[in-house]
């Protein structure tokens, strides 16, 4: 990996990944392109492409097989995960579902058993309803990918770090157990909380890298998208057919949204990572707080693993508070700069009760085996000054709980 990478690093990383920035900025976006030289890629709303004659077109017939706007995304976004293909979606579900439509009724799919609420419902009530074999294990734990992997097994589903406990996966480790066992066993990685600027999947072992680009791809919390970026041929024809197949397309205008904030995803990330660390030492050192994770912090347990493996860590805080779920509520309502709002990675400061808000599709008794408690509470820190989101977090905590 290491030629890939430049050596600046943030605070005892893995070095930057080499010319991201620039990829960023250029990468898809060559003025060349278009007759117009147009430096900003252009929204491209046609449905349809006029052909020369029948069969005989520039690449685009019509707009859901094929955009130009999307396209310009696609390939910035490959880029940035040192992928040999992107390919773009209507959702982060979207892309879940995509992919989940390479395999058939009988497969076996093994996934994280802490995963974003949604792709837990997904698996646990679509997936596994059209015959799909779904199963869950802690895949922080290797025993338990090698117990939990089985001859059907087609599919290892991880997402690193999780939502909301901010456990982090070996994704190497995990990609050579499930590699061993079947070389044609994928391993697709969600890779939504650290985006293509701290975690490269595809450079650990991973076959397929997706996102819900909702969050820190896109970052302005104003598109709804999924992406999924791989290397494989054959994986990609696949998701290719797939992707015209099932329809579950972006608009071109989503596209370029996309592709715009992408555009400062560097910027944005190293900031997310600076106001979270000291959100996070705030937090920690805080009497009111029973336990903060974020795997920037030492007392993470996977500490270690998380600066092997990442070149940072997005602005995602998990933490405890003292108390009962009426403190947790209290502390909630009294915030002023954070909304209280589901969803995460952009650049306004956000704050949700997982157990009650994006985690509630999980069952009582999962979520208690998860740790999602009623006192859970996660952070989406913001790109607001740093005092200033630190200052709103102590007057909600001596609201909640007055007596410090
Ligand atoms: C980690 C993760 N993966 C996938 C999704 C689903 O993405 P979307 O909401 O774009 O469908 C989310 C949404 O919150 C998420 O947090």
């Amino acid at each position: 990996m290491s030629s890939e990478m430049q050596k600046d690093s943030l605070a005892g990383f893995q070095p930057l990944f080499k010319s991201f920035a620039t990829d960023a900025i250029h990468v898809g976006s060559e003025p060349e392109q278009w007759s117009s030289m147009a430096v900003v890629p252009p929204i491209s709303l046609s449905t349809t492409f006029k052909q020369h004659g029948p069969g005989k077109h520039t690449g685009f017939e019509y707009s859901r097989s094929g955009n130009p706007t999307r396209n310009c995304l696609e390939k910035a976004v490959a880029a940035l995960d040192g992928a040999k293909y992107c390919l773009a979606v209507a959702s982060g579900l979207a892309a879940t579902l995509t992919i989940t439509h390479l395999f058939k009724s009988g497969d076996g799919i093994l996934c994280m058993n802490d995963v974003y609420g949604g792709t837990n419902r997904y698996f646990r009530k679509v997936a596994s309803e059209a015959g799909l074999d779904i199963s869950f294990a802690d895949l922080t734990k290797l025993e338990e990918l090698k117990t939990g992997l089985k001859p059907n097994t087609k599919m290892v589903w991880i997402e690193t770090p999780t939502n909301p406990t901010m456990k982090v996966v070996d994704i190497q480790a995990c990609a050579d157990i499930v590699h061993k066992h079947n070389k044609d066993t994928i391993v697709v990685v969600d890779n939504t909380f650290m985006s293509a600027y701290f975690q490269r999947p595809l450079a650990l072992g991973a076959d397929i890298c997706m996102y819900s680009a909702t969050k820190y791809m896109n970052g302005h919390s104003d598109v709804v998208m999924g992406l999924i970026s791989l290397s494989r041929d054959d994986l990609y024809e696949r998701l290719k057919f797939l992707q015209n197949s099932l329809g579950a397309v972006p608009s071109p205008f989503d596209c370029y949204m996309c592709n715009r904030g992408l555009k400062t995803l560097h910027l944005r990330m190293k900031q997310h990572f600076k106001n979270a660390l000291a959100v996070a030492q705030f937090l920690e050192a805080d009497p009111r707080v029973d336990r903060v994770i974020f795997p920037g912090l030492p007392s993470h347990p996977q500490h270690e693993l998380t600066k092997r493996q990442c070149t940072g860590c997005p602005g995602m805080i998990t933490f405890y508070i003292k108390g009962k779920l009426e403190d947790a509520s209290s502390f909630l309502s009294n915030l002023k700069l954070f909304a209280l709002a589901e969803s995460l990675g952009g650049y306004e400061s956000l704050a949700e009760h997982p157990a009650i808000m994006t985690h509630a599709s999980v069952c009582e008794e999962e979520r208690k085996k998860l740790g999602i408690s009623d006192t859970l509470i996660r952070l989406s820190v913001g790109l607001e000054d740093e005092e200033d989101i630190i200052a709103d977090l102590d007057q909600a905590l001596s609201a909640a709980l007055p007596k410090k």
